[in-house]
């Protein structure tokens, strides 16, 4: 295409460091890098960098249940996100942290300016706080009875069953997640972003094009409403940058983690010689865009601008929000196994066919995706597979074998060829305006023109008439040239096939300029199959490893259940056995865990004390049925700090898992706290 170079920075939202990568977070990563690697086809400077969003109270608990420091777990997450970044073909320029000394710096610089131009406003406010933790509670760590309808067990911040929202403090006997304690309230001097101040530079640039409609409308309720200040500080203990000036005050998470796009931009720059400020002055003719899923829109399109607003860099160019990803029409489960990580997906199924899936549902809007399987299986290999490798398939063989491997000098239908270059404008616009599946079915309306163009022709038949080689050779090669023009304008989306493609060509397929001109009288290279069929089996198989009963004892340490026995311990005297203090226990309450399918959070009567103890038993219990029950309990473990709180004890149970554990159970008559001997 004709247009100059342009300057192009392309951002994903970072994933959280306490957690595995799963599908939903790579239909916004491929979304990104298909429109990456689009833009370098094109011959523009366009660089994709992003990072993971390191801090916040979550790692910070994490650390804690794991008794390791913060930075070695966020490492090694770091380092596991990043290798499944590189197996899907994300074609990421960098990938940091942001706990990186750059964020660190780029932070303090932006609170800085922003205080020193009066943004910044400090007061005491009163929240909820763990005496036991001692620690202030997130909402999303408090739990307690829905002060409107009267559910049991909701968020400090929102209703699961009437969908209401309000403050911690309105909960009914709301109680800690972390320890279980009953909070107190407890005040502290926090510190405020004052959006309000800029409400008319961000008016501007909400209307500036830089949103997709949807969006705009959305934008335009929360102007309405009237910008709140932002609470951008935390107390400690907290993992985070500490605010400069303060002993205990934290940057909330939310604050640094955009930053981190800027961050892990400038840490590309040291490393590869650009200019930063080309990029990020406010003078920047350079393009920047983040890709963000539609649940965190307020914290781009009014926060993050704001704040860059008031520092002095400039702005981005535009946000774009896509929508959720669902599996077979719901919402990812991990009992049903449709929870899938990205590593189990790269165990069991090759990363182009989720790439292209993806891409043949995405469109330019905020609506939800969902992946059907059955479709994933169908769409793959009668698209992909059926029509688009199928034409080199077909073609190359005769090359081979009739023509030593050598494409014709001349192509016997120039035009048509000319008529696939001459879609590539159209095409190209509709992955610029990221309607990918538009492009995807016109790429495919052309695949199945070159389809038709070989049947028409007969080639096998045209070769055992005889004296028709020439003919033969023509149709070939321009069936290859054609399948050629395909490849390039498939490449941003099927980087793997791609790569195959161009050694079995003998010429690379990532530049869309490259095929104004047909490839004649080359040598092409040996034929391998560029990509096979997508076997429904191992589509299964993903599923059932994804299922949560068999994921690995390491990722669900949390699990206390006792699992099937194959061989008999080593033996242990009577004097090891009498140290085992086992105390019949009555169940007074028995309680889900969020966040830990597995779980459930029992208190327990031991007679003289009562013990919380997280059971791995929810596969096999609903709580309200052991309410009440008697069972067994280690009354002597050493407490363990676990990422929902404390466990002090274990029951016992018996049985290899899932529906089927049972909870040991005394005959009627025994009293909580006598000893089982
Ligand atoms: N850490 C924040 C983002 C900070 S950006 C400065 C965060 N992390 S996340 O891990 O929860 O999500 C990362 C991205 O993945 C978000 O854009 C989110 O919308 C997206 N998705 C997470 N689950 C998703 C689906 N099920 N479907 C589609 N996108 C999803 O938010
Ligand atoms: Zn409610």
């Amino acid at each position: 295409m004709t247009d100059k170079q342009r300057q192009i920075l392309v951002t994903s939202a970072l994933p959280y460091a306490n957690g595995a990568i799963h599908l939903g977070h790579m239909l916004e990563y491929i979304q990104t890098d298909i429109w990456a690697r689009f833009q370098r086809a094109q011959g523009h400077e366009c660089y994709f960098a992003w990072a993971d969003d390191a801090h916040g109270t979550p790692v910070m608990l994490w650390a804690r249940a794991e008794g390791k420091p913060p930075e070695e777990l966020i490492d090694m997450m770091n380092e596991e996100h990043k290798q499944d970044f590189r197996d899907f073909g994300i074609s990421f320029d960098n990938y940091s942290s942001t706990h990186s000394e750059y964020n660190r710096q780029i932070v303090e610089h932006i609170y800085r300016q922003l205080d020193a131009a009066g943004h910044i406003e400090r007061r005491f406010i009163k929240q909820l706080y763990d005496e036991q933790e001692g620690m202030f509670l997130p909402d999303r760590f408090i739990r307690g009875t829905c002060p409107k309808c009267g559910t049991p067990d909701q968020y400090g911040d929102s209703c699961e069953s009437c969908g209401s929202t309000y403050a911690p403090t309105d909960l009914i006997e709301p109680r800690s997640a972390v320890s279980g304690s009953t909070p107190v309230m407890r005040e502290s001097e926090h510190y405020f972003f004052r959006l309000a101040d800029f409400e008319a530079l961000l008016g501007d640039w909400t209307t500036s094009g830089a949103l997709q409609p949807e969006i705009a409308n959305k934008l335009k309720e929360w102007f309405t409403d009237g910008l709140r200040d932002w609470d951008i500080s935390r107390d400690a203990p907290y993992f985070g940058f500490r605010i400069p000036g303060t002993e205990d005050k934290y940057f909330y998470v939310w604050v640094d983690a955009p930053v981190g796009y800027i961050a892990s931009f400038r840490e590309l720059c040291e490393r590869e010689g650009l200019d930063f400020d080309a990029w990020w002055s406010p003078a920047s003719t350079a393009e920047v865009y983040h890709f963000i899923g539609k649940d965190i829109v307020y914290f781009h399109t009014l926060f993050w601008p704001a704040m860059l607003m008031g520092a002095g860099f400039r702005t981005p160019t535009a946000v774009y929000a896509h929508g959720f990803l669902t599996v077979d029409g719901a919402k990812m489960s991990k009992s049903r196994g449709t929870f899938i990580r990205g590593r189990t997906y790269l165990d069991h199924l090759n990363p182009d066919y989720l790439r292209y899936y993806f891409a043949a549902k995405l469109g330019p809007g905020t609506g939800d995706i969902d992946l059907n399987l059955e479709d994933f299986v169908q769409r793959v290999n009668s698209d992909v597979v059926g029509k688009v490798v199928n034409i080199a398939s077909r073609c190359a063989g005769f090359i081979q074998r009739h023509f030593g491997g050598r494409l014709a000098d001349d192509l016997p239908r120039p035009e048509l060829y000319a008529d696939f270059v001459s879609a590539r404008e159209r095409i190209g616009a509709e992955f610029e305006e990221r309607n990918y599946q538009s492009a995807i079915r016109s790429i495919m309306a052309l695949a199945d023109e070159a389809n038709r163009y070989i049947d028409d022709e007969k080639p096998w038949q045209q070769i055992k008439e005889g004296g028709r080689e020439a003919e033969v050779h023509g149709v070939c090669s321009q069936g290859i040239n054609l399948f050629r023009v395909l490849i390039t304008l498939l490449a941003p989306v099927l980087p793997f096939t791609a790569d195959r493609a161009a050694a079995f060509l003998g010429t690379p397929v990532d530049d869309w300029q490259a095929i104004d001109e047909p490839l004649l009288g080359a040598a092409l290279n040996t034929f391998q199959p560029l990509l096979t069929r997508v076997d429904p089996v191992k589509v299964q198989a993903m599923v059932e490893h994804s299922k949560e009963s068999l994921q690995p004892a390491a990722a669900t340490a949390e699990a206390a259940v006792a699992t099937e026995v194959a061989d008999i311990e080593p033996e242990i005297t009577i004097d090891d056995f009498t140290r085992v203090d086992l105390r019949v226990a009555r169940i007074v309450t028995a309680e889900t865990v969020e966040g830990a399918d597995r779980l459930l959070r029992l208190t327990l009567d031991i007679g003289n004390a009562t013990r919380a103890v997280f059971a791995g038993i929810r596969s096999a219990y609903q709580p309200a049925e052991l309410e009440g029950r008697l069972t067994v309990m280690v009354a002597n473990l050493k407490p363990r700090k676990m990422r929902f709180g404390v466990s002090e004890g274990m029951v016992l149970a018996a049985g290899p898992g899932g529906k089927d554990i049972f909870l040991l159970e005394p005959d009627d008559g025994a009293q909580p706290g006598q000893r089982v001997t």
